[in-house]
């Protein structure tokens, strides 16, 4: 396990005093004093859930709630039970930081239920893909903000007479509800290495977060409906980001506990409706980059054109204590297929560098283009 000491030190030295100091830059005091409260919230959480796995997988062993460790296969590491589901205890906890805004409650936690179901019961992958549609239907139907998109300036006009504002109608409620569906999902199949999914989703959410906090302490957070839909965004993420990292502790290579379909329907859905609810979901998708050409890549063995197994991991040699691609269709062995084979450690930090430096690329992205829509 990467030293939780470690992690600890990276929530609280990087991480709070990062936040704190985009966090003071925010001239309005009420949005500057509400950011601090959440982020001293997010703290407790980050505490709390520490404490709380520990607990939690001593239950989800007793009651069966195991897996085996696929990439440690043919290693006495692989024949050890590890505990699945933890996801409940990060996803407990971030729910206790909210206290207010019903719909989004309500959607992330019938998500964290759903995929809680899915951990126990298995069901059949065609049926999970719907499982996020149902877990949306709080939000949509409490939607009440704006079901329009603003026109780059370079495309307003022209034959089609594109106004700077675009109503869409049912059509954005459509959009929303694919939105959750490949949130959800997207981070559900980039898996299956120690500390992924938790790892992707702690870089994500510090992305957004950060996008929340430069956009509310420049001039749009004197707008009070563009300011409100990044200051409830930051509410999501900071306890996200905080409940995640504690979750990584315990998930790092080598595994102590797995994270589940629990966390990673909750983390996924979490995140879809800070971008619906903050109305930055085409910014939220620039961070997905690395999930979008997974998913795209996917589509042959998703759709069965090409024979998909139950999982699509890379081949661990005993010998070696590294891992080789296999004929499966996904950024993991893709990664390993082009830079050759490596220990399951150093591909989880080989695939995190590059979603970094994606979330990086889009931030600067989204920053620069900020002027085409003005
Ligand atoms: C998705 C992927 C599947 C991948 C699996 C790994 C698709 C269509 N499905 O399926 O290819 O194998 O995630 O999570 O792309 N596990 C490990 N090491 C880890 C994490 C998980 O060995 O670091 C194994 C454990 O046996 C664990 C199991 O994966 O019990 C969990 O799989 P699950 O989340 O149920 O798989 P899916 O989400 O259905
Ligand atoms: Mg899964």
């Amino acid at each position: 396990m990467m030293p939780r000491a470690w992690l600890s030190i990276l929530g609280v030295v990087c991480l709070v005093p990062s936040a704190c100091v985009v966090g003071t830059a925010i001239a309005d005091e009420r949005t500057r004093y509400c950011i601090l409260t959440s982020a001293a919230v997010s703290v407790v959480g980050f505490a709390l859930t520490l404490r709380l796995i520990p607990l939690t997988k001593a239950y989800t062993l007793k009651a069966g709630l195991f897996g085996l460790d696929i990439n440690k296969k043919g290693s006495r590491e692989g024949e050890k039970k590890v505990p699945e589901s933890l996801g409940l205890a990060s996803g407990v906890v971030f729910l206790k930081g909210l206290v207010d805004y019903n719909a989004a409650l309500a959607t992330i936690c019938f998500m964290l239920f759903l995929g809680f179901a899915d951990d126990v019961l298995d069901i059949p992958w065609r049926v999970k893909l719907i499982l996020p549609c149902l877990a949306s239907l709080p939000l949509l139907i409490a939607y009440s903000g704006g079901t329009g998109v603003v026109v780059p300036k370079l495309m307003r006009g022209g034959p089609l007479e594109l106004p700077a504002y675009l109503e869409l109608g049912v059509l954005y409620k459509a959009y929303m509800v694919m939105l959750v569906i490949f949130c959800t999902n997207s981070i559900n199949i980039l898996a299956g290495v120690n500390g992924l999914e938790a790892g992707q989703t702690f870089v994500i959410a510090c992305a957004v977060l950060f996008h929340n906090l430069l956009t509310l302490s420049g001039p749009v957070g004197a707008v009070p409906l563009l300011r409100d839909g990044h200051l409830f965004s930051a509410y999501l993420m900071m306890p996200l980001a905080a409940t995640t990292l504690a979750l990584l502790a315990f998930n790092w290579y080598p595994a102590q506990v797995f994270v589940g379909d629990t966390f990673t329907y909750f983390a996924g859905m979490a995140l879809a409706v800070a971008g619906i609810l903050g109305h930055f979901s085409e910014t939220l998708l620039m961070f997905f980059i690395p999930q979008i050409i997974n998913f795209v890549y996917s589509l042959p063995q998703l759709f069965k054109i090409v024979p998909c197994p139950r999982h699509r991991l890379p081949r661990f040699d005993p010998a070696t204590g590294l891992l080789h691609a296999t004929p499966n269709m996904n950024v993991v062995n893709l990664v390993l297929r082009l830079l050759g084979p490596c220990t399951e450690l150093w591909l989880c930090i080989r695939i995190l560098l590059w979603q970094m430096a994606c979330c990086l690329t889009a931030f600067a992205a989204r920053h620069a283009l900020a002027g085409w829509y003005k």
